[in-house]
């Protein structure tokens, strides 16, 4: 037995519980424990926590049983969700009432839930700006965390607003192209607005902030961005810190982009309106200050861009 406090981390072998792991194992005196979850314990990113000092725990999010025994003993549950595996909003509200649930029946004395906020309240049901989405919703993967929210309330939850990874550029195929004249080129219906932008592993230890920070930031929302640029700020940053040149950026609008036909397209082409055409209240929701508070570590995109570009395929 550890006289640590354990934390339960759903999403252990991705990013985001990826992250937390990276953080609490890589504080040994911090006086936390992780504990992986995972629903393949074999899975190599599964055994490499282990080899690192994790305790690898199997559990599905669909299975509230298998939760409720995976967070019996910890002091801390990260929740969460991964949309882009089944593109349900309704699976992802269900997944986060099962995590709500399972804590609360395990005594856990903090959650942290890493949500998005509810891209409905930005705009009337009639507003014809965008479709909606899965019969009710703007941005499925926002509005169905959002929904998940009010599971949590009565818990001693946090409610951790992300913001868009940096890491998409390699992970979603999102970088510039090169094009036919060796120009290379990226397209998005984002204006001139500013993206709020992340390091991936960054919220991992800003969750490990969270945690150390004992009870500050329970019943409370926090939103965290690394860097907020405009895509024409992006771009050159990418063109120099790559040496590829100049990088086009062309700015389409929404209907455009989400008429591209990749899986997903209405889906992002939403979600990057709702960027552009609500950017003060999207900005407005995360903080880079509370960011560095809680991870003294925070990354900008350039330190992102220097650590990692030889992931983008060029
Ligand atoms: N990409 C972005 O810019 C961005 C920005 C903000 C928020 N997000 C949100 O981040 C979420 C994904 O997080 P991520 O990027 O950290 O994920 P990720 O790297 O794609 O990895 C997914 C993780 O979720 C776990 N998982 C998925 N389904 C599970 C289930 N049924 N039971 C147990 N574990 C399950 C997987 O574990 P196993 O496979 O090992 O079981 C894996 O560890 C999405 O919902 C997305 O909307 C993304």
């Amino acid at each position: 037995m550890t006289d640590k406090k354990i934390i339960a981390v759903i999403g252990s072998t991705g990013s985001q519980g990826g992250g937390l792991c990276e953080a609490i194992l890589g504080d040994p005196n911090g006086g936390f424990a992780c504990r992986a979850i995972t629903r393949d314990p074999s899975k190599e990113k599964a055994k490499a926590l282990a080899a690192k000092g994790a305790e690898v725990v199997r559990a599905d999010l669909d299975d509230v049983e298998s939760l409720e025994k995976a967070f019996a003993g910890a002091y801390g549950v990260y929740g969460v969700t991964n949309f882009w595996e089944h593109f349900s909003a309704e699976k992802e509200t269900a997944q986060a009432k099962n995590i709500a649930d399972a804590a609360r029946a395990a005594g856990v004395k903090h959650i942290i839930w890493s949500t998005l906020e509810d891209t409905r309240q930005l705009m009337k049901p009639d507003d014809k700006r965008m479709p909606m989405l899965q019969e009710k919703y703007r941005v499925p993967h926002f509005d169905g965390k959002a929904e998940g929210n009010a599971y949590f309330q009565g818990l001693p939850v946090t409610f951790l607003v992300t913001s868009f990874y940096w890491d998409n550029l390699y992970l979603f195929g999102l970088a510039p192209k090169k094009g036919d004249d060796g120009v290379y080129s990226w397209a998005f219906p984002m204006g001139n607005a500013n993206l709020a932008g992340i390091a991936a592993e960054d919220i991992g230890k800003a969750a490990y902030g969270i945690f150390k920070a004992g009870r500050q930031y329970i019943g409370k929302t926090v939103g965290i961005t690394g860097e907020n640029l405009t895509v024409n700020e992006m771009s050159d940053k990418l063109g120099k810190g790559l040496g590829i040149g100049k990088v086009q950026y062309n700015a389409v609008e929404p209907d455009v982009y989400r008429g591209f036909g990749f899986p997903g397209a209405d889906e992002m082409g939403n979600m990057f309106q709702v960027y552009r055409d609500f950017e003060k209240e999207v900005l407005g929701a995360r903080s880079a200050e509370t960011a560095r508070s809680l991870n003294p570590e925070l990354q900008t995109f350039d330190q992102w861009l220097a650590k990692n570009k030889s992931r983008i395929p060029l």
